[in-house]
Parts: structure tokens; C-alpha cells; sequence
């Protein structure tokens, strides 16, 4: 090759992780292109349609003209709706103007951790933990400080631990209630005690609540609903894969979209005022059918030699303890895909501390999981 045209990447490239999630899919499609059956328990995403009213507001904005560019903060009519559901779920006062829709969750940890992090800061984050909080606290220089969530504590956080990894290099906190990949949930004490840890000290706090409405025992709880945070919260809330956030941060985040994405399609922030303002009853139901796929998925993988896995009390996932196999996770999730045919994802894809553990998504059909069971009951026999 001309040397003179080799590939010089930015060196911040090196830093960047990834979504194991999406090579496992990959590999798994691959596997079944050569006429392999697999079950697929490695993606996270409802295996639901979408409501009727939602796809019938979506094409008639179509239809309206809804295809065009908008604001880059978002539609002010969605924005207008998001403020006030977020003020009606967290119990505080929020603004159209302290509202950015960006398209998708991933989109707000990447602004977010660019507007406010540099290098020598320090960002808190879970781990095991969604692996784009590591990844974008190293691409953008900053220290990643991982906050460990502990099986014995159901997979929360332990406050005494958070507090003694606060200093005055903190810039950002990052919770994710509930949780990927553990369905751990914290609880109002958690949330309570983070909040004192975190006192008068200037650091913000990027609450990840996607799965906010994805909970089976008791009920939500925001930092954003503590007295005196409101201020220091960017929510990221992935119902409506929207966010709210002080509107001084809100207007920067909002020039990283124009500089990034422009706007979100139109149509589809149409579609989210339907999501937000129309019939809820879908979410409830969706909400009952992953509690019952959950209580399948871990009756099923404690019988099963060398796993032990958890109730999770939220989202839609579950995390079995594997160590009884003996076998490292990473190594465990390629065999079960090889040689089994179950496609999950190795504990280590969610940072250091999910080693001894894998993540199955239960966003799939009750047969299909227990097809799973099945396959990884045989093999456990037959390997272990
Ligand atoms: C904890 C968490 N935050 C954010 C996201 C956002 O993802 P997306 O950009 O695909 O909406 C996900 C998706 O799996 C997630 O699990």
C-alpha cells in the first residue's frame, strides 16, 4: 500500500469502546445465515410492536409534511408534553427550555459527557455498567471511576463506597435505576443517601432512567425528585428517548445536535406526543409480559449447574452468577453461542466487575426462552 495514504486516525479513536451487544448480533446472524438456529437473548430492545395509535400518528405526520427539518431542541409541541410529563413523574417543576429530544439514548451520554467533562476530571460511573459511559468518559480524556454495584446488595450501589470516590476531581455522576445489564433498582434510601454524598460539592448527576417505566416490585425513584437537585440532574429518560436538563446546559446540548444530527426526524417526534399523550395501557401490559418472561428465565437458570441467578427488580434483563462453572464469562457466552446456539453476552461486556456473570435479554418470546433454557440446561450437563 502508499504509505503516504495509510490511515492516521486521531488518537482519541484508540480510547473509544463499543456495544458488545451489537458483534454478538452480528456473529449470531452470520450463524444462522449458514442455517444455524439461534435464540437471540443478546439485544436489548422489546420485541413488541409498536402501538397502533403511535404508528397512525407517525405516518399521518408523514403524510402532513412532517418531513422536513425542525428545531434542533426539538418540536416545541413534544417539548411542551416532555416538560410537563417529566414534572408530573418527578414530582418537580420542569420547562419546555430545560428540554433537548435527541434521537436516541446514546446520543445525550455522548453530549452530555463532551459539554462537561476534560481531561483530569473525574466521572463516576456503575460497573458492571451500559459500556457507553466507560467508553466516552476515555474518549473524551477524562478518569473513568467506576462505582462497583455488588450481587449482595441486589445490584446497587453501596453510598459509603460512592461517597469515599468523591473528591474534588468529580465533575460527573452517572446512575443508572434500572439497571443494564443487572435489573438492579435503587431505592429511595439509595437515591437519599447519594444525594447527601454527592452535598454542596459542584457536580452534576446524568440520571440514566430508560427503564423507568420497566420496574416488576415497588416503584421509580428519581435523584431528579431529591429537594435542591432538580438543578444538578440531566435526566435521560428513553420512553420518549428524550431528556431534561438545567436550560443553561440544554442550550449547549442543543448546538451539539445541530453540529451533530441537526434535528430529530419530525415524524417521529409527532409520533412521541401520541407516545407520551395517548393510551398507556401498552406500557403496562409490555411492562406485566417481561415480569413473567423474567420469572421463566430465572426459575430456569437456577436449576442449571454451576448459575445462580437473582430476581431483577427492573428493565429487561437478567444476570446470573456463573461462577459455579468454573468457566470465565466471556469464554462461557462464545461456547453457548457456538456450540448451543443461545446467543447472550458475557458479564465483561459491561466492565471489569461483570466478570462471573452474563446478561440474557428477556425481550423475547416465552417459548423462545424457554428453548434457551433448554439448550444451555444440555449443554451445562454435558460440558460441566
Ligand atoms: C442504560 C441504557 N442507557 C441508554 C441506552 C440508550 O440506547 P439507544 O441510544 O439505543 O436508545 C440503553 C440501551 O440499551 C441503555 O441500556
Amino acid at each position: 500500500m502508499n504509505t503516504a495514504h495509510e490511515l492516521h486516525l486521531a488518537k482519541r479513536m484508540a480510547r473509544l469502546g463499543t456495544e458488545t451487544a451489537f458483534e454478538v448480533l452480528v456473529k449470531a446472524r452470520a450463524l444462522e445465515a449458514k442455517g444455524r438456529d439461534i435464540v437471540h437473548l443478546e439485544i436489548g430492545e422489546p420485541d413488541f410492536d409498536t402501538p397502533g395509535n403511535i404508528i397512525g400518528a407517525a405516518t399521518d405526520a408523514l403524510h402532513k409534511g412532517f418531513t422536513h427539518y425542525g428545531p434542533s431542541a426539538g418540536l416545541p409541541q413534544l417539548r411542551e408534553t416532555i416538560a410537563q410529563y417529566v414534572s408530573e413523574t418527578r414530582a418537580v417543576n420542569v420547562t419546555p427550555e430545560e428540554v433537548v429530544v435527541v434521537p436516541g439514548g446514546k446520543p445525550i451520554i455522548f453530549f452530555t459527557i463532551l459539554a462537561l467533562a476534560e481531561e483530569g476530571d473525574e466521572v463516576i460511573y456503575p460497573n458492571p455498567g451500559f459500556p457507553i459511559y466507560e467508553s466516552m468518559i476515555n474518549y473524551v480524556g477524562a478518569k473513568a471511576v467506576p462505582i462497583r454495584l455488588r450481587e449482595e446488595m441486589d445490584f446497587r450501589l453501596d453510598v459509603d463506597e460512592l461517597a469515599g470516590l468523591i473528591n474534588d476531581r468529580t465533575r460527573l455522576l452517572i446512575l443508572n435505576s434500572p439497571q443494564n445489564p443487572t435489573g438492579g433498582v435503587l431505592t429511595k434510601a439509595d437515591i437519599d443517601g447519594i444525594a447527601r454524598a454527592i452535598g454542596d460539592r459542584n457536580i452534576l448527576v446524568l440520571t440514566d432512567e430508560i427503564y423507568s417505566r420497566l420496574i416488576f416490585e415497588g416503584e421509580h425513584h428519581s435523584i431528579m425528585s431529591v429537594e435542591g437537585m432538580k438543578e444538578r440532574c440531566i435526566l435521560l429518560d428513553g420512553f420518549s428517548k428524550t431528556y431534561a436538563m438545567r436550560a443553561d446546559l440544554a442550550t449547549h446540548v442543543a448546538r451539539l445536535m445541530t453540529n451533530s444530527n441537526s434535528c430529530t426526524a419530525s415524524f417521529t417526534q409527532v409520533a412521541g406526543v401520541e407516545a407520551l399523550r395517548g393510551p398507556q395501557a401498552s406500557v403496562d401490559a409490555m411492562c406485566a409480559e417481561f415480569k413473567k418472561r423474567r420469572d421463566v428465565m430465572v426459575a430456569g437458570l437456577n436449576k442449571i449447574k454451576g448459575f445462580s441467578c437473582l430476581l431483577p427488580k427492573g428493565a429487561f434483563y437478567v444476570f446470573p452468577n456463573i461462577k459455579g462453572t468454573g468457566w470465565p464469562s466471556k469464554k462461557l457466552a462464545d461456547a453457548l453461542l457456538d456450540d448451543a446456539g443461545v446467543a447472550g453476552l458475557s458479564g465483561t461486556a459491561f466492565g471489569d466487575f461483570g466478570e462471573g456473570y452474563l446478561r440474557f435479554s428477556v425481550a423475547n418470546s416465552i417459548e423462545n426462552i424457554e428453548k434457551a433454557l433448554d439448550r444451555v440446561g444440555s449443554w451445562a450437563a454435558k460440558n460441566l
